[in-house]
């Protein structure tokens, strides 16, 4: 960090869990690289990613006197990086942080791209800001103590950028991935492939004003669902799973892509152990429900939603979806 020209306090944010396994480890190498460590704390859990824990985060980092040059060290899940993100953007007008991601989601995804924010109660993620970390670093072994639900839920994640990137990642997948589920060196290529085709993508377009809404693909429906079950029943990477097989099925329908394409993708996705139906969840979910959170959604433009389709493994395109195209019969495709 020093290298990157940071100095001075370093406020590590962090939470219970995540503070207990690795804050004393990160604490020290901190001090070891001259910095002052300070830690703050968020109680666990999407529904703190809030305004009121922002404001929390604010409280501290005045309290600890922390100034324009002192970094902001994000280390945890999502969660953790979001909300300490989004602090470090807008704390005395910007000052720099460093993700130190400890769920393969936050590897493969949240720490890489600049996305910062906060959940609003009308929906996930309304407020924010585009605000890039001066460095992520990545340790996959914090990855050692997480549950392998979250390893397969950050796995779905992992295989959306073969399929709007790469066929050849995704072929590897296909070989590959109980060696990745084994946490082997499958996963560790899987991660660097992962974030390189998330900061290509990134590169062509930071504010999502164009080719950067292709990391989309599965997370229209996925947020979706999400929302309609209030966050309780799924992981992200789950309603992202579901989303990306219904993106598939809809895209086949469409007549987008083949049945093969369609059928590879679901397939690995069950493989993985991740759901591809609705019925996964236990609440009755109807078209309604979700086009209803859909129009929440900051992915809606003009009355549309914008929806991105496959075309084959590696290749996607957009359509754009308003009310009446819906599908209705998108359940009776998910159930
Ligand atoms: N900014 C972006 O571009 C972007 C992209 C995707 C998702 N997100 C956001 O990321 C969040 C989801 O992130 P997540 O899936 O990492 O969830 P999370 O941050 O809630 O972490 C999941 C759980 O794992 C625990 N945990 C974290 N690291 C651990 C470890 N090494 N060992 C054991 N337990 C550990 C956490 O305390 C938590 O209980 C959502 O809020 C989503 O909106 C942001």
């Amino acid at each position: 960090m020093r290298e990157g020209g940071l100095s001075g306090k370093a406020a590590c944010i962090t939470n219970p869990i995540v503070g207990k396994l690795y804050g004393d480890r990160a604490f020290s190498s901190l001090s070891r690289a001259g910095f002052e460590p300070y830690r703050i704390d968020i109680p666990d859990g999407e529904e703190y990613k809030s305004l009121e824990w922002v404001s929390h985060i604010y409280d501290k980092l005045i309290e600890y006197r922390m100034e324009r040059q002192s970094p902001i060290v994000a280390l945890g899940g999502g969660v953790v990086g979001d909300i300490a993100g989004f602090a470090a953007a807008t704390y005395l007008r910007g000052i720099p942080y460093v993700q130190v991601p400890t769920t393969l989601l936050a590897q493969v995804d949240s720490s890489v791209g600049g996305k910062t924010g906060v959940n609003h109660p009308m929906g996930k993620n309304l407020i924010g800001s585009f605000y890039q970390p001066k460095m992520v670093l990545i340790d996959v072994d914090a990855l050692k103590t997480l549950e392998p639900r979250d390893i397969k839920a950050g796995l779905a994640e992992v295989i959306k950028y073969g399929i709007i990137r790469d066929s050849g990642f995704f072929a590897f997948l296909e070989s590959n991935y109980k060696d990745a589920l084994a946490l082997g060196d499958s996963l560790v290529y899987a991660i660097k492939v992962s974030c390189s085709i998330k900061a290509k993508v990134i590169e062509e377009d930071e504010t999502e004003t164009g080719v950067r809404a292709i990391l989309n693909f599965g997370h229209t429906l996925g947020h979706a669902i999400e929302a309609a079950t209030h966050y309780k029943e799924l992981r992200h990477g789950e309603a992202v799973a579901i989303g990306m097989a219904a993106a598939a099925r809809l895209s086949l329908k469409l007549g987008l892509c083949n049945k093969d394409v369609c059928q590879r993708i679901e397939g690995l996705l069950a493989k993985v152990g991740l759901p591809t139906k609705l019925s996964a969840v236990s609440y009755q979910l109807s078209a309604k429900d979700l086009f209803q959170a859909m129009e929440i959604d900051k992915k809606m433009t003009g009355g549309k939603i914008k929806f991105v389709m496959v075309e084959d493994i590696g290749r996607t395109t957009f359509r754009q979806l308003d009310r009446g195209d819906f599908p209705l019969d998108l359940l009776g495709i998910l159930n």
